[in-house]
């Protein structure tokens, strides 16, 4: 594994090993055990969209692995003034071991892959958030012991969790549904992808797809880059909300989960939210576990 790019870059082993590594990370620091597998190890964070979790997961592993990052903003870097890509890979591989980058066109990420000489890890497009599935996933192993036989059901748009889940999902042995409107699909090419290679459903009835879910997903209805979209999908997501009903047709324990930032009445109602927050806020923190092990398999 050079680069975190996409999760369908990594192969099944190469996804448990990264969890079991995160699970250990996390052992670890809740028993006081601090292990600096990255001195002197430098990571260039990009960043082109807001963040909190990425911002401070990616931020605080590398110190608590002996590293250093630095926070880049767009707004301060001449990549935000137009200087290429393919020269800001290789200026920027000559003084770290490692970059970040949060942006909207997945070709931006591959790109400073493809320039660059160091490891690059996508902390968000709007195609796809590696990162954030991996986390997601620990989330679920820890809570429900195993992957194989359960069922995850993702409800609402298509987008780049959407597309990061069904791969992480499907890989490792999970089914996948989800129930999106038309027109807010995943990508085409993934769907095809899912298809061939695991149990994947896709319908524009919500109760059809979390019909005996384990884990139901949800993300917000306007994703980062969309906010002049917010009205009409309004209107588009209206009824592809996790409530208490969609909760009725789900397993009785399913697990509820969400990227976060959340918003309360819209993709999930305030009470299903609540009565989750500690499945949702331990994911928040396995953020920083699983950053932690990318960032150990990718610069050590
Ligand atoms: N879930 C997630 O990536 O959060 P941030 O946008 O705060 O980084
Ligand atoms: N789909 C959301 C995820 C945020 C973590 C967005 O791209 O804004």
């Amino acid at each position: 594994m050079k680069h975190l790019l996409k999760l369908g870059d990594l192969t099944r082993e190469e996804i448990l090993s990264i969890l079991n590594l995160a699970d250990q990370l996390k052992y670890e620091r809740k028993n006081g055990v601090s292990n600096e597998y990255l001195k002197g190890k430098k990571l260039g964070m990009i960043f082109q969209k807001s963040s909190t979790r990425t911002r401070v997961s990616f931020e605080v592993g590398m110190y608590e692995l002996g590293g250093y990052a630095l926070f880049l903003s767009n707004r301060d870097l001449q990549i935000g003034r137009g200087e290429p890509v393919e020269d800001t890979a290789r200026v920027l591989s000559r003084y770290l071991d490692g970059i970040m980058i949060r942006t909207f066109a997945q070709k931006e990420v591959e790109d400073l892959a493809k320039y660059g000489s160091i490891p690059i890890i996508n902390g968000l497009t709007d195609y796809c958030h590696p990162c954030q599935v991996l986390a997601d996933l620990m989330t679920i192993r820890e809570r429900k012991g195993a992957f194989r036989g359960m069922k995850m059901c993702f409800v609402g748009d298509g987008n780049n969790m959407a597309n990061s889940l069904m791969v992480g999902a499907i890989k490792t042995g999970m089914s996948f549904s989800i129930a999106c409107p038309k027109g807010y699909e995943p990508d085409a090419a993934l769907v095809e992808w899912a298809k061939q290679n695991g149990e994947f459903t896709m319908t524009e009835d919500v109760k059809e797809a979390a019909s005996g879910a384990d884990v139901i997903y949800t993300d917000v209805w306007a994703s980062m880059g969309q906010e002049e979209e917010k009205k009409i999908r309004e209107q588009a997501f209206k009824g592809y909300q996790v409530n208490e009903g969609v909760m009725n047709v789900a397993k009785k324990d399913a697990m509820v989960l969400h990227c976060l930032p959340a918003h309360r009445g819209e993709e999930i109602t305030a009470d299903v939210f609540e009565a989750h927050a500690d499945e949702i806020f331990e994911e928040a923190e396995n953020r920083l576990h699983a950053q932690k092990a990318v960032l150990c398999k990718l610069l050590k």
